[in-house]
């Protein structure tokens, strides 16, 4: 049976600051930024927005490709979830109108909560055949003004359906996974800014990905020339492309140009939108299909999973011959392009405002709202979501 993503949706925050802004404002070189780091922009997220109303957004592109008698699952993997007990899922699922036979529920794993519930939605689709699910990483990461992890912060989501016979990508049962206890990089219950051993943690992603990538082409007898691009977890652009440099030299000059010029186009919207956590795999692969003309049906993406805490996996997707007609392409670069830039003094006027850690009512700010779903605040501690 073939199993994988019959659809995706994309969404981010409508507003957005200038890293090289940043930058000056902070006292370091642009060039630190957009090259030693590899990100250009970075995605602001106003206080009527979190990870519910993007999820429901990303969700809302493929709306009525939705067999509503086969949809069985709906999972969202969350680092940014807005409550410890209740599923974001749910919020998401009655803003969509979504039927009550629906199982839904959350997943935390760091960055790697995107490919938990994937992995979960096609072990369904598995014992399941004729249903569907959908999976949803959505995530705001956040670190802290003047802080070294800034330069690293986004928000986003990505939505996937997925079946039996997708239209885009097969999924292969083949991960070859990296389970250890470290501590690399967490957020205590207290606080929606993440703390990183920066360093460290860049170091255990190259030594993750270099022990599935080791343990997978053993396993399964291939090279780097069994694959038309390597798609990774995107913390931020320069990151993946570290872990890749350390295995290019096991292939001609040719293939790694090429597996170069296609890791640039997967990480072309990640430049613009910073890290998603969870959704950063997942927004890395949709950017190289909506950006890459050279890709074949049938050929096969090997991709990188990685989750602070941590965990690393490596799999492969296959393109579904006639893929490119069920792409979006246009509709991401609009929305993209038609973002709203914030200054760096709005910025951390944005930055600021965010649902407090207490029990007071809160009213978010609505001038700064873009989208079909909307947070407008926090009554006797309950969060209050509409849809526009
Ligand atoms: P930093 O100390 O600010 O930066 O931290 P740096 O001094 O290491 O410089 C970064 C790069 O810029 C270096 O290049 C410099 O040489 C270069 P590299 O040696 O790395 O190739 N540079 C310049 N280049 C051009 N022109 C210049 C210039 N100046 C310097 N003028 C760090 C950077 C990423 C560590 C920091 O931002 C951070 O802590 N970020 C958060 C943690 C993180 O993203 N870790 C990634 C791996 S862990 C992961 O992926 C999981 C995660 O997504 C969370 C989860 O799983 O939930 C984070």
């Amino acid at each position: 049976m073939h199993i994988g993503i019959d659809r995706f949706g994309l969404s981010t925050p409508h507003l957005y600051v200038d890293l090289r802004e940043v930058a000056v404002q902070r006292g370091d070189e642009p060039d630190k930024y957009t090259i030693g780091i590899g990100q250009d922009q970075q995605a602001v997220t106003p206080s009527s927005q979190d990870i519910v109303t993007l999820g429901a957004q990303a969700v809302l592109e493929f709306r009525e490709d939705i067999d509503m008698d086969r949809l069985g699952l709906l999972v969202v993997g969350t680092e940014s979830g807005v409550d410890s007990s209740k599923a974001s899922a749910l919020y998401i699922h009655r803003l969509l109108h979504l039927p009550s036979s629906v199982r839904c529920m959350e997943i935390k794993e760091a960055c790697y909560g995107g490919t938990g519930a994937l992995m979960m939605a096609r072990d369904y689709i598995v014992a399941h055949p004729d249903k569907q699910a959908i999976v949803i990483a959505a995530d705001i990461a956040r670190y802290g003004l003047a802080t070294s992890g800034e330069v690293t912060q986004g928000a986003g989501a990505i939505a996937m359906l997925i079946s039996k016979d997708p239209h885009i990508l097969e999924i292969h049962d083949d991960s070859i996974v990296h389970s250890e206890d470290i501590q690399d990089f967490w957020r205590p219950l207290y606080t929606d800014c993440a703390l990183a051993r920066g360093k460290y943690s860049t170091e255990k992603y190259i030594e993750f990905f270099n022990d599935v990538w080791e343990r997978y082409t053993q396993n399964y007898y291939v090279t780097l020339d069994n694959f038309a691009a390597l798609c990774f977890h995107l913390p931020f652009s320069k990151m993946g492309l570290k872990a890749l440099r350390t295995i290019l030299p096991t292939t001609s000059e040719e293939t790694q140009q090429c597996l170069l010029d296609r890791y640039q186009k997967s990480v072309y919207y990640c430049r613009r939108i910073g890290n998603v956590y969870t959704a950063s795999l997942y927004l890395g692969i949709l950017s190289l299909l909506d950006n890459d003309s050279t890709l074949q049906d049938n050929d096969t993406i090997a991709a990188f999973s990685y989750g602070s805490g941590a965990i690393g996996e490596l799999f492969t997707l296959t393109l579904v011959p006639g893929y490119a007609q069920y792409l979006h392409s246009e509709q991401h670069h609009a929305i993209l392009d038609n973002r709203q830039q914030v200054s760096v003094e709005e910025y951390e006027q944005i930055f600021t405002d965010m649902v407090p850690y207490a029990a007071d009512d809160y009213e978010t700010n609505k001038d700064y709202h873009h989208g079909s779903f909307i947070l407008t605040g926090v009554i006797g501690q309950e969060r209050q979501y509409q849809r526009m």
